[in-house]
């Protein structure tokens, strides 16, 4: 399997209840290598761009909202198939329906306060990681 690299975001609810240290435990549990990290304050239009893929959905603006409530951590996770990998850990985007030992069924809130978020595809992988980091900063 080939060596990929994913965006991954430990979301507000998360980074307020000072969950960092526990879920970055749980990446490097799994084989994944934290290769970029950074605790950073979005702003809402930020948040937007970021997830404009769901502008149309109904909970388009509580999320973006809720990601510019406190700080973010974005990461930049690589190992082998690190795209499936990282949502392996994270579990199902509703903490109802994620399995035992996921970040999602051990810490999540709801729906929508859940935590993490992982690239979906090695295409958006790749603008994901685009949007919050330069190349020099990708430091395998
Ligand atoms: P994420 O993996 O970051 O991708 C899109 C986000 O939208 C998702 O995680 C949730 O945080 C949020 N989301 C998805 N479905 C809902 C929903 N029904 N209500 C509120 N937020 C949602």
């Amino acid at each position: 399997m080939a060596v990929e690299r994913t965006l991954s975001i430990i979301k507000p609810d998360a980074t307020n209840r000072n969950l960092t240290g526990k879920i970055n435990a749980k990446f490097e549990d799994a084989g994944l290598r934290i290769v970029a990290q950074k605790r950073i304050q979005l702003t809402k239009a930020q948040a937007g761009e970021f997830y404009a893929v769901h502008k149309e959905r109904p909970f388009y603006d509580e999320l973006c909202e809720f990601m510019a409530s406190a700080p973010v951590v974005v990461q930049v996770l690589e190992g082998e198939g690190a795209i499936a990998k990282n949502r392996d850990v994270m579990g199902a985007t509703n903490p109802a329906d994620a399995a035992p030992g996921t970040i999602r069924a051990e810490f999540a809130e709801s729906v929508g306060e859940n935590s993490v978020h992982g690239s979906d595809a090695p295409e958006t992988a790749a603008v994901e990681i685009a949007y919050f980091f330069s190349g020099l900063e990708l430091v395998g």
